[in-house]
């Protein structure tokens, strides 16, 4: 069966607004996948050309090059369009609308119809929280809501992926773990979901793998755990002792430090670890902690990271 998303190579190429001889290379020459039932986050700065990838798979703007395929077919056509749900980076709904209203005219684009319609848009709104505001007219929502129809509307459809853009952005730390929510939700339900954030931390505990894009080009795409290679672990141990045994402790090894009542040594490596931790005990220290700590997604992607993970 043919993967939900498949990109080869792709490129994008803008006309420079002011100096026309110029282009603004927006996405440059990068392959990822998407797996049935998998989270794919997108994360980058700004201007790093999240929305133009997105925008491509959706078959609303043409790549300058490479291959893109969505569930084996070209992206944006009919076919695929029945499959995938969108949410816009800015979406705006007629605000005269109730999301009722809103969703039966979402609802009816995808072919749906009569009582069938209304009970999925009723489910739908209950999903997302807005069942009983939906006889209100969206003049009167606030951000959150706003999103949230969005969000309801990128799902009336049942569809097998979604893709949405910035979905969480602008929400308070509540409205972010409703939306996560809901993203989980779909994944359960056997769905894709592709979404772009730029909160790292978001990103790294809902997807299964992460595409990091900087200035158009793929940087790092896997899983957290491939992204934070083991070799970025860091090891410290904390250890203790009698009163008498504390000024021999800073002779032990170099950049001891201190805190509380314990010293703290930072290993640089797990050979280092395990030979520090074996003087440490041999010389009757007590071990109060001996860890190796993944770095967050947030120091790799801004410490800069190599390319890493697999397609
Ligand atoms: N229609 C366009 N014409 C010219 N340049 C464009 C166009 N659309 C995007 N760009 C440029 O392409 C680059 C990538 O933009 P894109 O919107 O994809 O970034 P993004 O990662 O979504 O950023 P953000 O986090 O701000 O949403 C930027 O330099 C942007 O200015
Ligand atoms: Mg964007």
């Amino acid at each position: 069966m043919a993967k939900p998303v498949e990109v080869m190579n792709l490129t994008k190429n803008f006309r420079h607004p002011m100096k026309v001889w110029d282009k603004i290379e927006a996405v440059k020459d990068f392959s990822f996948s998407v797996e049935t039932g998998e989270i794919v986050g997108f994360v980058g700065h700004n201007g790093a050309g999240k929305t133009t990838t997105i925008k491509m798979m959706m078959g609303f703007i043409a790549p300058t090059s490479g291959e893109i395929s969505i569930f084996g077919q070209n992206a944006g056509s009919i076919e695929v369009k029945k499959k995938v749900g969108f949410l816009p980076e800015r979406p705006y709904f007629y605000s005269e609308l109730t999301s009722m209203e809103l969703l039966k005219y979402f609802g009816k684009l995808s072919g749906m119809k009569g009582s069938s319609l209304i009970d999925k848009a009723e489910k739908v709104l209950r999903r997302v929280g807005l069942y009983n505001d939906r006889n209100r007219k969206l003049s009167g929502y606030s951000k959150g809501m706003l999103q949230r129809i969005g969000i309801a509307q990128s799902i009336i459809h049942d569809p097998e992926l979604v893709i949405m853009d910035e979905p969480m952005s602008g929400l308070d730390p509540i409205g972010r773990r409703e939306v996560k929510e809901i993203i989980r939700s779909l994944k359960r339900e056997g769905r894709s979901v592709i979404f772009s954030s730029h909160i790292l931390s978001d990103i790294e505990n809902l997807s299964d793998r992460v595409l990091i894009i900087e200035k158009g080009v793929r940087k790092s795409f896997g899983t957290v755990r491939e992204i934070v290679r083991p070799e970025n672990i860091r090891f410290s141990i904390e250890f203790g002792g009698p009163d008498e045994m504390k000024d021999a402790a800073f002779s032990l090894f170099k950049g001891i430090r201190v805190s509380s009542d314990r010293f703290i040594i930072d290993c640089q490596d797990l050979a280092d670890f395990n030979s520090k931790l074996a003087v440490i005990v041999q010389k009757g220290y007590t071990v109060h902690d001996a860890k190796g700590v993944y770095p967050s997604l947030e120091e790799i992607v801004f410490k800069g990271s190599s390319e890493a993970g697999h397609e």
